[in-house]
């Protein structure tokens, strides 16, 4: 088997971080059982290019125990946990992913993944796809799923120019992935991010919270929860207002650059916060990017503008403005909450992950009917997927009565 990894020696580590993982994806957990039984993947190759964190390493696992053979790559070069990539090389499962590898190793190990000629492809952030778009042209795929909202912007983009070659579910539009994951697990893993690298005190700090869309929301609602004072920039004004319903001040980026202690983006979007903004921010203003790529920061500027940077804490960097300022970048710009954190926890990822495994299963069942664009997973697999959760959560359904359920199926009640 082939592979690239760190360390095959820390997969005993990784091993114990998979099973803990594993504990709180009960969800997850039904679906590789039926699926070791059921075998609905048998026979199918998947490439997957994602965060390798021990959830993915769970979704890997179930979808091998449903009969596939896996490939997988990283979807970031920070995001790795090269125990968790050991762990998986143990079990039998090709990885190519090293924490910190350079463009250059990122890209040969999308291409290492895809020269196993998958049938299926799991992709966050659409790389893996565009690579299959712009230098493998002529590779044949039979469907893809996509995980993030910026993902499904470029495939979107593509279906529109009409050059998107095969069908592709977007997973991320399912409302168990981004209605849970993109606002509970973002917010709370994005503040973990900073806590881990800076140690600070949100109670009492105003944080800037750049884009209100799923994440934004979240990052914004448990930084408010910390005791934060939360400034909210956004371009699209139904979520601005919504952001100032809940609360939270709403200004553009260059007031709130004066204003913030703490800068988050949220955006999917490029340069949110540029050179004209760093040289407002207070000494010791901190920034962080929760977005898809490292664009929303523009690092560029900002190393230009400063008379020195050194690296103070783990995944902390000092820029020294020339007037003495200091701004504090968080994990190079990148995802913070992979990259100074261990990304968002089992817990929500058992939703995103159950969609993932349950839409590839009902990809591979109706692959002769699908077009080469972008689908939503079907409603009824997406109620089923949060009624498993809740009752994973203990919590009870209410049952409409047949009174109720006519009810609502008619017209012609009324006053
Ligand atoms: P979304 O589309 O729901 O929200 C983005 C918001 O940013 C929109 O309301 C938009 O109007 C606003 N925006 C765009 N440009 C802006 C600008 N220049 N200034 C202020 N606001 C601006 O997207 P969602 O789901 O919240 O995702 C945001 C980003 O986070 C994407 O890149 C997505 O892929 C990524 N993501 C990251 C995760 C993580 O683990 N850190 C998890 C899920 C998504």
């Amino acid at each position: 088997m082939n592979h690239d990894i760190a360390h095959i020696g820390l997969s005993e580590q990784g091993h114990l971080r998979v099973e803990w993982a594993a504990r709180r994806m009960p969800v997850l957990g039904v679906i590789r059982k039926r699926f070791s039984e059921e075998q609905p993947l048998e026979g199918y190759r998947i490439g997957a290019c994602m965060h390798v964190t021990s959830e993915t390493a769970n979704l890997m696992l179930t979808l091998v125990a449903g009969g596939a053979e896996v490939t997988l790559c990283a979807s970031n070069p920070l995001s790795t946990q090269d125990d968790v990539a050991a762990a998986l090389v143990d079990a039998g499962i090709s990885v190519y992913a090293r924490r910190g590898e350079d463009a250059d190793t990122f890209y040969e190990h999308i291409n290492a993944v895809l020269d196993t000629d998958p049938h299926l492809i799991f992709d966050d952030g659409a790389d893996m796809t565009t690579v299959l778009h712009r230098e493998r042209v002529d590779q044949e795929i039979l469907a893809g799923m996509e995980e993030t909202t910026t993902g499904v912007i470029r495939l979107k983009a593509m279906a529109d120019e009409g050059v998107l070659r095969f069908p592709v579910v977007a997973v991320n539009d399912s409302d168990t992935k981004h209605l849970f994951d993109n606002r509970h697990g973002t917010g709370q893993s994005s503040l973990d991010g900073i806590l881990r690298a800076a140690n600070i005190l949100f109670a009492g700090r105003k944080v800037v919270v750049a884009g209100f869309g799923d994440c934004g929301w979240g990052i914004a609602t448990r930084a408010k929860g910390l005791g934060a004072d939360v400034i909210v920039t956004e371009v699209d004004p139904i979520r601005a207002l919504a952001a100032a319903m809940e609360g939270h001040r709403v200004m553009t980026g260059l007031e709130a650059a004066a204003e913030g202690d703490v800068f988050i983006t949220a955006t999917g979007n490029i340069r949110v916060f540029r050179a004209e903004h760093f040289a407002l921010m207070k000494d010791n203003a901190i920034v962080a990017n929760a977005g898809h790529f490292d664009v929303e920061l523009d690092l560029r500027a900002l190393d230009e503008m400063s008379e020195s940077r050194r690296v103070l804490r783990d995944n902390l960097e000092e820029f020294t403005l020339p007037n003495g300022n200091r701004v504090l970048v968080v994990a190079e710009g990148r995802l913070v909450n992979l990259g100074a954190a261990e990304g968002h926890p089992a817990d929500v990822m058992d939703l995103s992950f159950s969609d993932q495994a349950i839409a590839a299963e009902w990809i591979v069942k109706n692959a002769d009917t699908l077009e080469p664009r972008v689908y939503r997973l079907p409603d009824e697999l997406d109620r089923e997927v949060a009624r498993l959760k809740l009752e994973a959560m203990s919590g009870s359904l209410e049952m409409l009565t047949d009174e109720q359920a006519a009810y609502l199926g008619s017209w012609q009640h009324g006053t």
